[in-house]
């Protein structure tokens, strides 16, 4: 920052989907952040990949580099703002800028989850802050919530519907009965997925948003191999159309919680049944929401726009807002204490939840009572069995079981065995159902 008139200069890596809105919308709303943070915010370096691509927003040719380490090293730049996304690049350009002293505003989930411990240890001993808003939720203010407004809690659990694109294909389907590749293409054609959806559709962009609100929540970064991931690719129309007549509907639902008395923290992410008369299952489309319950407040809900230009853009400017703020009051890392190590993740096989299990059984007396002899062996009580009636004679039939709380570990061991029984034919769904009321 320098002497009057009060300015941030802002050095921006990255000028596409998101960078773009933060600089057409830092320009848009120039007075009213100026009037709020007494600070001109002002964008005085841009890197990109390919200088000549066309754009949406006109950035004057002189401040365009193709070396991020520009902004970096130049004396003049006050806040780097990482939004070229990836690991490695964004690794080298977010650790040199806290290394040369410098701010650091990112919206990108997969590097904190995959390097944020280091990152956040480097911002500490540079007294350089690092500011994340971005990168959980889009534009709704998720970190600044769990960090700030609720810091007078402990985190009970986050249940959050945290990829938009996956919602919006799970919407389709259950709303139009739209197969997945269909939904998926869809989503592609109105922008909503990447290019290459992989990290949308496997559950990896939930599971690296889930990685970070379990950081905040409970001060433990997670490596990846701890945190269980299953994407929508196998969601069937049919399993869709079982849930709604069930009375749930299916949602990819990330889980971060830690069960009382246990210091272990579960995080995970998977399609999930969740009651329809919940507030979570009435988030349609590309919206997200997360509900986070803590010891003192209670339940809470956030819902908005979890991607996209305009809202991304939103929360990277908050950053900057307060990158301003503390810069003029001469405050460096404000060193987030997060409340408590918990030690390790619980592993997945001790997890609890329900279960929908879906299996393809030969349509012959006696089955449903073998398949309840070995769930009841194994402690499992069935809530419910739906077994429809058959349009025409079939070898096999869909029966659809139900089941109460149990652990993971458990109710694997229970469905092998009865994968074994010689009336059940291999293809089957297990799917957790989360009851979402702790
Ligand atoms: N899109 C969303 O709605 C959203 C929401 C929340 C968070 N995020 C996160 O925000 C970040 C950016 O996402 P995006 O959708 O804006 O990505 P994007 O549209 O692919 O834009 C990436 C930008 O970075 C530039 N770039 C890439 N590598 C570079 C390098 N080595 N040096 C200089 N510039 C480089 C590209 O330059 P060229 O333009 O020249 O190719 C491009 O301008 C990601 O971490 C993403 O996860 C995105």
């Amino acid at each position: 920052m320098d002497g009057s008139p009060k300015q941030l200069r802002i050095g921006l890596a990255g000028l596409g989907n998101v960078g773009a809105g933060v600089f057409k919308n830092l320009l848009k709303n120039a007075e009213l952040l100026h009037e709020r943070t007494g600070a001109e915010l002002r964008v005085v370096r841009v890197a990109v990949r390919d200088p000549d691509r066309k754009r949406d927003v006109d950035v004057p040719a002189e401040i365009l580099t193709t070396s991020w380490r520009e902004l970096v090293d130049d004396p003049e730049v006050d806040v780097v703002v990482e939004l070229i996304g990836g690991v490695d690049d964004a690794f080298e350009l977010i650790s040199s800028a806290l290394r040369a002293g410098k701010a650091v505003v990112t919206g990108n989930k997969a590097v904190l989850a995959e390097r944020g411990k280091e990152l956040v240890q480097l911002s500490e001993e540079q007294n350089a802050p690092l500011y994340c808003e971005a990168a959980v939720a889009g534009g709704i203010p998720i970190i600044k919530a769990v960090k700030e407004a609720l810091v007078g809690n402990h985190i009970d659990s986050i249940y959050g519907i945290i990829n938009g694109t996956s919602n919006y294909i799970l919407t389709r389907m259950t709303a139009e009965g739209i197969a997945f590749e269909e939904a998926l293409a869809e989503a592609q054609e109105k922008g909503y997925a990447e290019a290459d959806p992989a990290l949308d559709v496997n559950g990896w962009d939930a599971g690296h948003k889930a990685i970070i609100l379990a950081w905040l929540s409970y001060g433990r970064w997670l490596h990846p191999d701890e945190v269980s991931v299953t994407g929508i690719e196998d969601v069937s129309l049919t399993d869709v159309a079982f849930a709604i007549s069930l009375g749930y509907e299916i949602k990819l639902l990330g889980v971060v919680r830690k069960a009382p008395g246990n210091e272990r923290i579960e995080v995970r992410v998977a399609p999930s049944l969740i009651p329809r008369d919940h507030i979570l299952s009435s988030v349609d489309g590309v919206f997200n929401a997360v509900a986070v319950r803590g010891d003192v407040v209670g339940e809470t809900l956030f819902y908005g726009s979890g991607a996209g230009q305009d809202a991304t853009s939103s929360a990277v400017i908050s950053d900057l807002a307060d990158a301003a703020e503390n810069l003029i009051n001469g405050v460096g890392c404000t060193g987030f204490v997060p409340h408590g190590d918990f030690g390790q993740a619980l592993p997945l096989a001790d997890t609890v939840s329900g279960y929908y299990l879906r299996l393809g059984v030969a349509d012959q007396p006696g089955v449903l009572a073998q398949i309840a002899n070995i769930t009841g062996r194994h402690g499992i009580g069935i809530l419910s069995v739906v077994q429809p009636e058959p349009e025409a004679p079939a070898a096999h039939i869909p029966l659809v079981l139900l089941l109460h709380d149990a652990s993971q570990g458990t109710v694997d061991a229970a469905l092998a065995e009865i994968l074994d029984l010689g009336a059940v034919q291999a293809d089957h769904a297990l799917l957790r159902v989360e009851s979402l009321k702790s």
